[in-house]
């Protein structure tokens, strides 16, 4: 398949491009469009057939389910079966923007965009584009991150071009994107709301909201026996470099000299290591390749950077990435959830 790929600005939208794209979608094909989070890979959430695709194009198991986006909130009504109080504070608040929430879905929602669930996931992402091209689409698009299923989420056009070049009909280019991690997800179909994936928007700007959540058990202690995480995608291995991804823990004077010892043994058994460091800090590691991630003070950056920095260490044909943690105030439960994933749980501790 030839896979089009299209400019487009945020701040000055390409109309012409946005409508081939609604096009696209309409007739059941596949479009790859940034959001504030990470792009998405688009299809129309309504028809069994196109959701269908998107699952072989990301190599996707099927029971994985996707989230809806949609671009007013009155398009809320016809998806799901109820809006709990509770949803509509935090959709007053925090829609549009980078929160997806969990309902009971209504009969219109084909069991193959929820994976054969009961329930659907929901978000009005706050991109110009992404919202642009909903409206151009019918209002109802399933997307989850544009990446090839295992891979880190795409944070530039050109991270969905190396995974689905060929397996898509379009991309919408535009640019970089804000965030760099996926959306809040948080379980309002439940008496208690549970947090299943954290994001930008956090647990404790929630609670101002609606009061105490739940947190997802699987999420601190990672997929372990008999616990499953309920949103199955936490599931699935994520994020993941073909390197060994290692995360090392404690004082800063103890993560230093540790990683330099791995980088040290690594070097002399012959294998490429790679570090990811803050800006702070990056200049004490001796020997493998250093990549900085932006300032301690900087989370914004962190969180930005973080999946850009997995993939370009795939290019860099690393054997070993050690790094740092950044348990940053606001996103660091967020960049930690991802890294431990992208880890599989590998720790050490000094
Ligand atoms: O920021 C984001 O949310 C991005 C952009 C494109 O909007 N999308 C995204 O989608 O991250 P995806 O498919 O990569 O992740 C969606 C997660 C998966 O872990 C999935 O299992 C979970 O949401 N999920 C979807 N529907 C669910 C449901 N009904 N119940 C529980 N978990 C659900
Ligand atoms: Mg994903």
């Amino acid at each position: 398949m030839d896979t089009k790929i299209r400019k487009t600005d945020s701040s000055f939208i390409n109309m012409k491009y946005i409508k081939e794209a609604g096009e696209i979608i309409k007739n059941g094909g596949l479009v790859a469009f940034p959001t504030e989070t990470v792009y998405g890979l688009g299809a129309d959430a309504l028809k069994e057939e196109a959701a269908k695709k998107i699952y072989e194009a990301k190599g996707r198991p099927s029971d994985n389910p996707l989230i809806i986006h949609i671009a007013r909130y009155e398009d809320l009504n016809k998806i799901t079966k109820e809006i709990p109080e509770k949803a509509k504070t935090l959709a007053q608040a925090f829609w549009p923007g980078p929160l997806t929430m969990i309902f009971k879905k209504s009969d219109i929602v084909p069991m193959g965009t929820t994976g054969g669930l009961e329930t659907v996931a929901v978000r009005m992402p706050v991109h110009p584009v992404a919202l642009s091209l909903i409206r151009e689409s019918g209002g109802y698009v399933a997307a989850p991150s544009a990446n090839t299923s295992g891979r880190p989420s795409p944070t530039l056009a050109a991270h969905v071009i190396e995974d689905l070049k060929g397996k898509i009909n379009m991309v919408l280019d535009g640019g970089e994107v804000e965030i760099g991690l996926e959306s809040t997800i948080v379980d309002m179909s439940t008496s208690v709301p549970v947090l299943l994936r954290p994001g930008y928007i956090t647990k404790g700007m929630i609670e101002e909201l609606i009061g105490e959540i739940e947190i997802d058990k699987t999420l601190i202690t990672g997929v372990s026996g008999r616990d499953r995480p309920k949103a199955p995608g936490m599931m699935y291995k994520h994020y993941a470099p073909d390197a060994e991804l290692t995360i090392v823990e404690g004082t800063e004077e103890n993560v230093v000299c540790k990683i330099n010892e791995l980088i040290e043994q690594k070097s002399r058994e012959g294998k490429k290591v790679g570090v990811i460091a803050a800006k702070e800090t990056a200049f004490r590691y001796q020997g493998g390749i250093v990549k900085s991630i932006g300032s301690r003070n900087d989370e914004a950056s962190i969180a930005r950077q973080l999946y850009r920095i997995l993939r370009e260490f795939n290019d860099l044909d690393v054997a070993f990435i050690y790094t740092e943690t950044f348990k940053t105030p606001r996103m660091g439960h967020a960049i930690m959830n991802r890294l431990l994933k992208a880890a599989g749980y590998q720790v050490i501790k000094v």
